[in-house]
């Protein structure tokens, strides 16, 4: 939720009040606080294919029905359009077909993102509308795709793209500035925001930091992919997936602005496995429900062996994959009312459009590992550490930071040193079918002595039967890094 600089304090207090409520009904909605989870195996075998495979020409890619293999190869767009034609030709999937791909003996040791109490999950979505919703989608592939050709001489070269517009989100991006540029990173950047969400003054004085930064309306008329923005009842997802088309970069590594990278991003750009998919996808904690609907509407068996893809990272080549790109924004712009209904946000808008075109997609091997407190026995896993394709930790996503109340942030800041302590990674990180026992938890703060009885309670990851270990095993020294880059803005403002 965009809150604009100069609001009166009244309304700001309106906004955030409403703003909790939609976050708690958001949350009851969304988070299924069941169980247990995994990730990647399959990768071992994809990375022992790829270091022989060379980029393939189209004709060694297509089969005679138009259908190609491994249509991920294809180096240009306007090669994947005979594939397309032959996608939109498959035969229809029932739901009981999609289903059958997944066969957890115990569904409730799953942790899925929706509840089981979710209208869909309750009673499976009919045929008729599966089918319905598959021919729209197949129309606009067939007929309303904006043509590569017309579009391709305005992007260039690689970039990180981050959707801040708002005070809050400009102060994140501060602190993304001083991790690259600890990291000796000198990747061009690209902001975009909505309208008069961000002033002149305030992007003069973000580019006074950066040699490479660039500036990108998303309300402005020019760009390629309209969206739409509502201030008020929803958070603005369908600016991820539009900010990624409208890019100038050729190759935008999106990213979060409660995202820390902890290696220079650009080394991303070298790995085999986004050398030979074109993209880097990272996965999220929770499984996608095998009566989802979206299997289905994408002509897609339910996956054992897949996350939901958690899109706090993202990193697409659109000189190979702009159309898919389109169907992803499509799916979260034109569609969200429906689509919102199962997929949350635009998170896992960007798998099922690859999953919809038949196109594999990279990813790391190793599943994302939790990062948090270890405050007398009780962990509260609030961050992400994301993983590079070579195995290190790339990113810390705090995407739970925020959850936390300033009175815990600075206890832990002043008793341990900060909320950097412990990390907990499951054994079966590199075995996508293993379910790890993953839960989301209340945090009361309980442990905490001279607890205010207002303390807001926070929301933790937790890997119950995973022990944790001290964070300086993975990244070394980032308590002390996250202080140096003014990552305590929220208790000091
Ligand atoms: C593409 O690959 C096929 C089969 O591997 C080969 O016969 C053909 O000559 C190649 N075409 C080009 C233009 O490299
Ligand atoms: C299928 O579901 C739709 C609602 O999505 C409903 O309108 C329709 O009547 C259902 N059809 C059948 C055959 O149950
Ligand atoms: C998973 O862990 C939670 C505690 O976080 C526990 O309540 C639950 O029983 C565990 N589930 C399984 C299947 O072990």
């Amino acid at each position: 939720m965009a809150i604009s600089i100069g609001e009166r304090p009244a309304r700001l207090a309106a906004i955030l009040f409403i703003g909790a409520l939609l976050y708690l009904a958001f949350l009851g909605r969304h988070l299924d606080l069941s169980i247990a989870l995994n990730f990647p195996d399959r990768m071992k075998a994809t990375i022992e294919q790829m270091t022989g495979a060379s980029k393939a020409n189209s004709s060694s890619i297509t089969t005679q029905s138009g259908l190609a293999k491994d249509a991920h190869k294809f180096p240009t767009a306007d090669l994947f359009l005979p594939h397309f034609a032959a996608v939109t030709q498959l035969q229809g999937m029932t739901m009981m077909k999609a289903k059958s791909g997944c066969s957890w003996p115990a569904m409730n040791e799953v942790n899925f993102q929706y509840s089981k109490e979710t209208e869909w999950a309750l009673k499976d979505r009919n045929d008729t509308e599966l089918a319905f919703r598959r021919d729209e989608w197949h129309d606009y592939i067939n007929h309303q795709l904006l043509p590569y050709a017309q579009y391709q001489d305005r992007f260039q070269g690689r970039g990180i793209v981050i959707c801040a517009g708002n005070q809050k989100s400009l102060t994140r991006v501060r602190v993304i500035l001083r991790a690259l540029k600890k990291l000796g990173s000198q990747m061009a950047i690209e902001l975009h925001y909505w309208g008069d969400e961000m002033s002149k003054e305030s992007q003069d004085e973000i580019s006074s930091l950066w040699p490479k930064m660039f500036f990108n309306d998303l309300s402005a008329s020019t760009n390629i992919l309209q969206s739409s923005h509502d201030n008020f009842f929803h958070i603005n997802y369908q600016l991820k997936t539009a900010a990624v088309i409208n890019s100038r970069f050729a190759e935008p590594l999106l990213l979060d602005s409660d995202n820390i990278p902890v290696v220079d991003p650009e080394s991303l750009y070298e790995t085999a496995v986004y050398k030979e998919y074109g993209t880097l996808f990272w996965p999220d904690i929770a499984r996608t429900r095998p009566n989802n609907p979206m299997w289905a509407i994408t002509n897609t068996e339910c996956r054992m062996d897949e996350y939901e893809q958690e899109s706090g990272q993202l990193l697409v080549d659109k000189r190979r994959f702009f159309y898919h790109l389109q169907l992803a924004a499509w799916f979260n712009n034109n569609h969200g009312d429906y689509y919102n209904d199962f997929l949350l946000g635009d998170k896992d808008m960007f798998r099922f459009a690859w999953h919809a075109l038949k196109t594999k997609y990279g990813f790391p091997a190793k599943w994302l590992t939790s990062v948090g407190t270890l405050s007398n026995g009780f962990y509260c896993g609030h961050t992400f550490a994301q993983h590079h394709p070579d195995g290190n930790v790339a990113f810390l996503h705090g995407g739970l930071v925020k959850t936390l109340s300033k009175e815990v942030i600075t206890w832990q800041r002043e008793s341990h040193g900060g909320i950097f302590q412990v990390y907990k990674r499951s054994e079966s990180d590199e075995q996508p079918l293993v379910n790890v026992n993953v839960t989301i938890v209340w945090d009361p703060a309980s442990y905490m002595p001279n607890r205010p009885d207002n303390i807001a309670v926070a929301l933790c990851t937790e890997f119950s039967e995973v022990v944790p270990r001290p964070l300086d095993e993975l990244v070394p020294g980032f308590q002390k890094t996250f202080e140096d880059l003014g990552g305590y803005w929220m208790i000091e403002s």
